[in-house]
């Protein structure tokens, strides 16, 4: 079988906007339980039907138990029942001088459920928006096809 390949952005029309779903990270950062890092993390993931569902990070006293934000947001979605296929674009919001990607385990969990071309968002201190596509943040991704 052969691997899914890019499309074009130009092929996605997208209701909300970026700026909006970055809004909605932005405000859902203050949610985060951050007592260790206090480095708090919002994500807003848009799905098919223009629905936004958000995730924060959750922190635990051991550390390997946290879950960052961008997993929240996907593992709601999941068991509201959104299945793959499903997920448009995603925004992430921290507070963080320079665009703040995300983590790799959130890049391969966004890779086994989202389309390579998804748009990912990441924002600045300065309210500015970069979009990248998901294969961007994960070239030469493990998936099933590899299997
Ligand atoms: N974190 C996220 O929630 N998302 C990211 O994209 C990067 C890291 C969280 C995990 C942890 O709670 C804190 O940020 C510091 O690593």
């Amino acid at each position: 079988m052969k691997k899914p390949q890019a499309i074009t952005k130009e092929e996605k029309t997208v209701s909300v906007t970026k700026e909006e779903l970055m809004e909605s990270a932005r405000k859902i950062k203050e949610k985060a339980y951050v007592p260790y890092s206090h480095f708090p993390v919002g994500a807003a993931l848009l799905l098919k039907d223009d629905t936004i569902i958000n995730g924060v990070n959750v922190e635990n006293v051991s550390f390997g138990a946290t879950n960052c934000a961008e997993r929240t947001a996907l593992f709601t979605a999941l068991t509201q029942g959104y299945q793959k296929g499903d997920f448009k674009a995603v925004a992430i919001a921290g507070d963080t001088e320079d665009f703040l990607p995300p983590c790799s385990i959130c890049r391969q969990v966004f890779v086994e459920f989202c389309s390579p071309d998804m748009p990912v968002y990441l924002t600045n201190e300065k309210d500015e928006i970069k979009e990248l596509a998901l294969i961007d943040l994960v070239p030469h991704a493990f998936t099933d096809l590899d299997m």
